[in-house]
């Protein structure tokens, strides 16, 4: 199992490194990631490199079997590089150019960077080329910002608008830019969406074109290192700030990557489902495993400070990951760094690098357990019965309305929170989520659910009919295919074609942010809706729940419509917690474990391989909790049997192992 930390020996004394290593080894670190953010130090002058010092403490690590990867420079490009180029700074919304002393601060489509960064990477891949220790390479580091406004970007932008809608004509029809006055005569008349509320059709070709830019270039280091260590895998660190990687399209972004990794900050216990959710999107982006490249490991550097994780904590989230799919966590980071903007950021190590931090005891805890039990779950695999479509269309549709000034404030409603109110009901169950494209093959699932889900197109509401044709059971939450591919509202009635599917018309719809209507379900159990309101009339649908104050008496909230072989649910409002519970009782019936009994507290998520089933019991509260289970179970990590009532200690992590056929 591989299991490590990110460390930057750049920024410690030489003679420090003998004794990280030997501290590295005992805690059973058997990876570290190197060389990120290195670019000065790799080309300290135009065209002139030095890996002396990564020789050396490479070799350091090797004395200790202690592999490497190594990252692609370009997330930091170095002053010299920018003094002699300035326009690689990007230029940002606001007209200001981006000044060097963060990092960043490039801008995609620049010829130029591209020239250096290729440079730099061929003279890294040729130099390690044939090094067995260095088993892989993470391009660049977290992708997906600041977006650039410079007229390279215009350009390019207007290019690849020229490319998808051939005619001027096209576009203009596709965008409604008769609207306002935007009709378009010339391509490049067509600027970057730099005022606040730009028609939501350019703005969401934009977003599309800046994750393609990154794709681009991200794909221009693949090729490189591929042609040149074909022998060593190629990773990107991706990162989630709570959107669900929603700065580019991660589909497009991970197809050409052996796997892809991740960047993971949960920052508190209470964001336990959000982090479940990450890890089970991440997954989802290549249908496979992957790895966590980093993990906090205690606290961060955010607008504040966060709070100091307590012991126990570090090593559940640790779990958290590899009952998910990862097949590796590396920490963020080695030690404290005693200079620079992260001072105020935990290491496995704090500044005075001694043994005695929390981190370290439990890494070396870990490392200890992880070699030990690891090879018994490696190369097993998350299977899930039910599914989340999770698509970028709809993610950024949801941006482009002009209430919402400045892009980089919240979207209409967040896509995220419409995800986790299904999602968790599901998740207390046990039962595993994948999430998928809407164009993903659906037959493999149980029930497939769209939360706000925008955007449907032919390809797609073809793929959901198929599926329920079939038997599938598809769920989907309020403003389903509400627009077209090009971000303007269908002008059917809705659910767009969909409608006899869900055997259902809406023809009314209500924002809730501020009004409170009474919703009650079919056991006349009472709810509060919230957020947004579709006013569902049912045709052939059976209601399950309907609304229940004033005018809105008389419409349905929840549908169930028996279509060919399967059931579509169409859910019209924003409801407390407890309505999804139920209905996700009633949707699954039969799908959770029997044999096992949890709180709510207690997550449940398991890995398969060769007719073993393991399932990760991980206790997400600073308090004792109890469990119950039906049958006898191996416990992993103590080598125990166990039955009946159990106790669980705060964070307590057991894997139960169940043989299945
Ligand atoms: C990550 C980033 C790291 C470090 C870390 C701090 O997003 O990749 O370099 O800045 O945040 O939490
Ligand atoms: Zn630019």
């Amino acid at each position: 199992m591989n299991f490590g930390c990110n460390y930057y020996p750049e920024h410690w004394e030489k003679e420090r490194w003998l004794v990280d290593a030997d501290l590295m080894q005992k805690a059973g670190f058997n990876v570290v990631r190197l060389a990120e953010f290195a670019w000065s130090k790799l080309e300290p002058e135009d065209d002139v490199y030095d890996f002396d010092w990564l020789d050396e403490v490479m070799d350091i690590l090797n004395k200790r079997k202690i592999k490497v990867i190594l990252c692609t420079p370009t997330a930091a490009p170095p002053i010299w590089l920018i003094n002699k180029h300035p326009h690689i700074l990007p230029l940002l919304r606001n007209g200001q150019r981006m000044a060097f002393g963060a990092r960043r601060h490039y801008c995609i489509t620049n010829r130029t960077y591209h020239y250096y960064s290729e440079r730099i990477i061929k003279r890294l891949a040729e130099y390690y080329r044939g090094n067995p220790q260095v088993i892989g390479w993470q391009v660049d580091n977290e992708f997906g910002g600041p977006k650039c406004y410079c007229d390279s970007c215009r350009k390019e932008f207007q290019r690849w608008l020229k490319l998808k809608y051939k005619t001027l004509e096209n576009l203009n029809q596709s965008w409604g830019s008769v609207f306002w006055s935007q009709n378009y005569t010339s391509w490049n008349q067509i600027s970057l969406p730099i005022i606040d509320y730009h028609n939501p059709a350019l703005d969401l070709d934009f977003r599309r074109f800046f994750s393609d830019m990154t794709v681009k270039y991200s794909y221009m280091q693949i090729k490189i290192l591929k042609s040149i260590t074909p022998d060593k895998f190629i990773t990107h660190n991706t990162h989630d700030s709570m959107e669900l990687f929603s700065h580019l399209n991660c589909y497009d972004l991970a197809e050409k990557y052996d796997f892809v990794s991740w960047d993971n900050y949960p920052q508190k216990l209470e964001n336990r489902f959000h982090i479940e959710l990450a890890h089970d999107v991440i997954r989802g982006f290549k249908k496979k495993n992957f790895w966590v490249m980093e993990e906090q490991c205690s606290y961060l550097t955010r607008e504040d400070i966060t709070p100091t994780l307590p012991p126990g904590q570090m090593r559940l989230w640790t779990y958290q990951c590899y009952a998910h799919g990862a097949e590796a966590v590396l920490y963020f980071r080695w030690r404290a760094c005693s200079f620079g903007i992260e001072q105020f950021h935990s290491g496995i190590l704090q500044h005075d690098g001694t043994n005695k931090s929390i981190s370290y005891k439990e890494a070396a805890q870990i490392g200890s357990e992880i070699h030990r039990i690891g090879p018994q779950f490696e190369g097993s695999n998350v299977v899930s019965p039910v599914a989340i479509i999770y698509d970028y269309d709809t993610v950024w549709a949801n941006y482009g309305y002009w209430g919402n000034y400045g892009y980089q404030k919240k979207p209409m409603y967040s896509y995220p929170d419409e995800i986790l109110r299904f999602y968790k009901a599901v998740r207390k169950k046990g039962i595993n989520v994948d999430t998928v494209k809407p164009t993903d093959d659906l037959s493999k699932y149980k029930a497939v659910i769209a939360p706000l889900m925008y955007i449907v197109t032919d390809e797609v509401e073809n793929n959901i009919r198929r599926y329920v044709e079939e038997g599938g059971v598809f769920v989907a939450g309020f403003r389903f295919g509400i627009k077209d591919i090009h971000s303007n509202m269908v002008k059917s009635v809705l659910p767009g074609k969909l409608k006899k599917l869900f055997g259902i018309s809406i023809y009314t719809w209500d924002n809730l942010k501020e009004r409170k209507v009474e919703v009650k379900d079919d056991e006349d159990n009472i709810y509060q809706a919230d957020t947004f309101a579709d006013l569902i009339t049912p045709e052939e649908a059976k209601p399950i729940a309907r609304y229940n104050s004033g005018w809105y008496t008389g419409y349905a909230a929840a549908t169930v419509n028996t279509f060919e072989r399967g059931r579509a649910y169409y859910v019209g409002c924003g409801l407390p917690q407890s309505f999804y519970d139920r209905f996700i009782e009633r949707v699954l019936k039969g799908l959770a474990l029997e044999s096992i009994e949890v709180p709510d507290e207690v997550e449940i998520t398991t890995r398969e391989k060769g007719g073993k089933r393991f399932i990760f019991v991980m206790n997400f509260s600073d308090k004792p909790s109890r469990i119950f289970l039906g049958e006898e179970y191996t416990e992993l990590i103590k080598g125990k049997r166990l039955k009946g009532e159990i106790n669980l200690d705060p964070f307590e992590v057991l894997i139960l192992i169940q043989r299945i056929l």
